[in-house]
């Protein structure tokens, strides 16, 4: 590793590497040498340069891939309810013939009548911002009061430096009002949201309008509270932190709360001198070093300079329940979830009452949990306890179409329970975890006991090692070398039981560029011409059971991405394995997150980082500051979708 070379990276530079890659430039796995090989291939699957990664042979998969059950195609149509649409390349939200789009809020959105517009020029301040709908909105709920009121939560994931700085010269923060402005835009955003003239919009004022910034007090609860890692400077008794921050993905809970999950939450903690900081085995596990990803929050706030303050990244990298209709009450750190790079949490009822949460990691690498209560969920009940005392577990995926859940407990890893909570990664390494192809997010059918994850890509899958050294061989559910194009996986818990120690798998898709490749990434059969996308992220059921799907891929349309056009969200059938396309997102955005109305009217959908190269202004057009926004999506005729 070039260490000169590294700290000499531009904003630019920065901004071009994803989180993973940015990962593995401050800590560089054994085979890695050479930083500019690092960027080169970041870039190089960003598709500038394009086509250059060879496939060491095609996967042999244990099974078949999803094989599929023909309908008639007017059978197919009624159930979808609508044509597919074009992949493509404009600025703007495309949605199906018959659907209509419109922005229900965006980024900087005043969420009181005392704060200014969103100005284009400046992008705002540190204290307009902190009462605004936040940057980077990512998974969401939302949720009707008593009065049919409704109060949407969504994640702030994080910033991009060159749209919220991009008025200052080089894309950076140059004052501690922009770090605070960047600080202040991520965390979680409560909104009520009313239609007005037709039209979705935030309700200015309301009772239930609220931002949660990473300088919001939360209770630190579960097994961790207290433990001697979690005690810092600013709170010696390891019971209070401030803030939750880049949440990817959510959950949202039978008894009316909101789950935000924290992903890649080291690249906040950094110091001013990164050379001289040496990170232990523990913090090399999850990314966490002496250089930040530019956010620059070290220089304001102490606690997140890891020279002065070495034991608040343990604080962080959990699941944060927040109850929406109490704008006064404090957020629960739950550390019984386990600490790793969350994506979503995806809350079951089991059969009998107790509580099942599926949650994935998103590192090249890493695993797939599972948490179960101890206690059963009663409406109406007390659910202190359910998040608090339960057993988390991490699949095992055999090659013949079976799995396993171990168990993390004292006895099988040797740890005690906080620290099971605090380095979950190590703990699931002991048990020997199956290695994953970036877990993204779980969905449970609601129609049965069957739960899909999306695995994003993965390029190092049979090339190196995951973070903690272990191996990521082909085969299973990652069936393809340097896997560039992603699968969701799917699983049936045996009898039906989400806390059955086992389970049958099957992949749903593999998806491909069937016009590039013979080969298998060319994708699985229910990939075609007219579907194809790469790296399924957020994924989340319907209640007619149709599994929607949102990518956060190569949008550059070349290559082995010829044909996939802009980020999109599509829809499939668990039950034929057909897959048809919704909606294609503006330039370079992701689309993710997805909420229905109380009347299942309106969808609305998440559209994230739109122009984050330069190239695109999405939503307000030419010449103005590109927003990450909430789009509301209904059809023509009024009637419900999903
Ligand atoms: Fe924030 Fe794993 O996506
Ligand atoms: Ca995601
Ligand atoms: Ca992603
Ligand atoms: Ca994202």
């Amino acid at each position: 590793m070039n260490l000169e070379k590294k700290n000499k990276l531009s904003a630019k530079e920065l901004e071009d590497l994803s989180f993973d890659d940015f990962d593995e430039v401050i800590n560089p796995k054994p085979e890695d040498s050479d930083f500019d090989a690092i960027v080169e291939e970041a870039i190089s699957r960003r598709g500038f340069m394009g086509g250059v990664l060879a496939f060491g042979g095609v996967a042999t998969l244990g099974m078949a891939t999803t094989a599929l059950t023909p309908i008639s195609a007017e059978a197919a149509d009624n159930r979808f309810g609508f044509k597919a649409v074009a992949a493509g390349t404009d600025d703007g939200i495309v949605v199906p013939e018959g659907y209509n789009a419109h922005v229900a809020a965006r980024w900087g959105d005043p969420l009181f009548s005392d704060v200014p517009e969103f100005d284009h020029e400046t992008r705002g301040t540190a204290e307009s911002q902190a009462r605004a709908f936040g940057d980077n909105n990512d998974g969401m709920s939302l949720f009707s009061d008593k009065d049919g009121r409704q109060i949407l939560v969504v994640n702030n994931e994080y910033t991009n430096r060159g749209v919220i700085w991009g008025n200052n010269p080089d894309g950076a923060w140059v004052s501690d009002d922009d770090i605070n402005k960047g600080k202040a835009a991520q965390g979680l955003t409560a909104a009520e949201l009313a239609e007005v003239d037709g039209k979705w919009q935030i309700v200015k004022d309301s009772p239930y309008n609220r931002r949660f910034t990473p300088d919001e007090p939360m209770d630190i609860t579960g097994p961790a509270r207290g433990h001697d890692m979690m005690k810092t400077n600013a709170d010696p008794d390891g019971a209070t932190v401030l803030g939750t921050f880049n949440n990817c993905g959510n959950g949202r809970t039978p008894w009316g709360t909101y789950l935000a999950c924290e992903e890649n939450f080291n690249g906040y903690f950094g110091s001013a001198d990164p050379d001289s900081y040496e990170q232990d085995a523990a913090f090399k596990r999850y990314g966490i070093s002496g250089k930040d990803r530019g956010y620059g929050w070290w220089k304001v706030d102490e606690r997140f300079d890891v020279t002065k303050e070495s034991n608040e990244a343990n604080r962080h990298g959990y699941v944060t329940e927040v109850d929406p209709y109490d704008p006064t009450s404090k957020p629960k750190k739950r550390t019984a979830l386990g600490r790793m790079k969350h994506e979503n949490a995806e809350v079951v009822v089991n059969y009998d009452g107790r509580i099942v949460i599926y949650m994935g990691d998103d590192e090249r690498g890493e695993f797939l949990y599972r948490y179960v209560s101890d206690g059963v969920y009663t409406e109406g009940g007390n659910t202190d306890d359910l998040m608090e005392n339960g057993t988390i577990s991490v699949a095992k995926f055999w090659g013949d179409g079976t799995g396993e859940w171990l168990a993390l407990t004292p006895e099988t890893t040797g740890m005690d329970e906080a620290m099971i909570c605090i380095h979950t990664r190590q703990a699931g390494s002991i048990v020997g975890a199956t290695t994953m192809d970036r877990p993204e997010w779980v969905a449970s059918n609601p129609l049965r006991a069957e739960v899909y994850c999306a695995l994003t890509n993965n390029k190092n899958r049979g090339v190196k090692p995951n973070a903690g050294g272990d191996a990521t061989p082909v085969g299973g559910p990652n069936p393809r070398e340097a896997n560039k194009y992603g699968q969701i996986v799917r699983w049936w818990p045996s009898n039906g039981d989400h806390t059955a120690d086992t389970y049958r798998w099957d992949l749903f898709v593999m998806a491909g560029n069937p016009t590039v490749h013979q080969d298998a990434n060319g994708g699985s059969t229910n990939v075609t011409e007219g579907n194809m996308f790469n790296s399924p992220d957020g994924i989340s059921f319907d209640e007619k059971g149709l599994l929607w799907i949102q990518t956060d891929g190569n949008y550059s349309n070349e290559e082995d991405f010829a044909g996939h056009g802009n980020n999109q969200m599509l829809i499939g059938d668990p039950a034929t394995g057909e897959i048809r396309r919704f909606l294609v997102g503006p330039k370079e955005a992701e689309i993710t997150g997805i909420a229905w109305s109380a009347d299942r009217r309106t969808v609305f959908v998440g559209v994230q980082h739109p122009g984050e190269r330069g190239e695109g202004h999405w939503p307000d057009g030419d010449g103005k500051t590109p927003r990450s926004a909430i789009v509301a999506i209904r059809r023509d005729d009024g009637a419900a979708i999903g």
